[in-house]
């Protein structure tokens, strides 16, 4: 059986399901393929995308059989990076629908997102602390990016789990919904997405994630770049044609 389940649907989003036994231990070879998937949805971008996991277990983080002493620590640190900087480098809305434990590199998967939907019975957490050892795919630094440093060493240094509720107050997941409507929010949202200005939004993401790690005249001098580049979109000449003869939100993108 695959470790991960890719679908492209009808309506422009494709979801990736991690599949890889009880507690979806991210071993390198889930990671492996996680970073072909992502490459594939870069090369031959949907709509939007929506990654999900388990119901009980979303991921239960790197896989700790795979751990050993510094030798394998760097190889399993390295297929982190590379498969979740894939992952964030897909030119679309990623939506991560966590409905149960998203830990250690679960959690750092779903960092790696755009937008994190829970379901009620979610939770998050970096315990890697408990084992002696560190977040290793991505959590200190976009965990921090995203609740605040202090927050995030609170979360890292004590390996505290987070509930959903809490986590959408820290602003570690930006919505809450009941576990059985989880899948079909975030369905509902990445097709949404997948209507719109995809040239517009790919760069708005672009910039967005280049602004946050450069100084703020470096992120404006990108929007700058950026809104002018989107001018050569086809939907930018159909938006603003529909709002001028239609109003505001009438208009039908192609994607190009
Ligand atoms: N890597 C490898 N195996 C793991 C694992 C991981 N990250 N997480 C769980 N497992 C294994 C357990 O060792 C256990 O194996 P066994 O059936 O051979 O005894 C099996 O999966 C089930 O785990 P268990 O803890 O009994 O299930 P649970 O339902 O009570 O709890 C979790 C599920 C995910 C909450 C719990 O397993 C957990 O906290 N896992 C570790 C998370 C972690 O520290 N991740 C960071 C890694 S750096």
């Amino acid at each position: 059986m695959a470790l991960i389940e890719l679908e492209r649907r009808d309506d422009g989003v494709a979801v990736v399901t991690l599949t890889n036994g009880k507690v979806n231990a991210l071993s390198q070879a889930v990671l492996a393929e996680l970073r072909t998937i992502a490459e594939s949805l870069t090369a031959e971008p949907p709509g939007a995308v929506v990654v999900t996991g388990g119901e009980r277990i979303f991921a239960a983080g790197a896989d700790i059989s795979e751990f050993g002493g510094p030798e394998e620590a760097g190889p399993i640190t390295a297929a982190f990076h590379d498969a979740l900087d894939a992952v964030a480098a897909i030119p679309r809305f990623v939506i991560a629908a966590v409905s149960g434990y998203a830990l250690g590199g679960g959690c750092e998967l779903a960092l790696a997102c755009d937008y994190r939907i829970a379901g009620d019975r979610a939770v998050f957490g970096q315990p890697e602390i408990l084992l002696g050892i560190i977040p290793g795919g991505g959590g200190t630094q976009r965990l921090a990016r995203l609740v605040g440093p202090s927050r995030a060493k609170e979360l890292c240094l004590t390996g505290r789990q987070v509930r959903a509720e809490e986590a959408l107050r820290i602003g570690l997941a930006d919505e809450v919904v009941a576990g059985d409507e989880l899948h079909a929010r975030a369905l509902t949202l990445a097709a949404e997405v997948a209507r719109g200005a995809l040239v517009a939004q790919a760069l708005t993401k672009q910039v967005i994630d280049a602004g946050l790690s450069t100084s703020l005249a470096g992120g404006l001098a990108l929007e700058r770049d950026a809104f002018v580049e989107v001018f050569h979109s086809d939907d930018s000449r159909i938006g603003v044609a529909s709002f001028l003869e239609h109003g505001p939100g009438r208009a039908e993108f192609t994607g190009r």
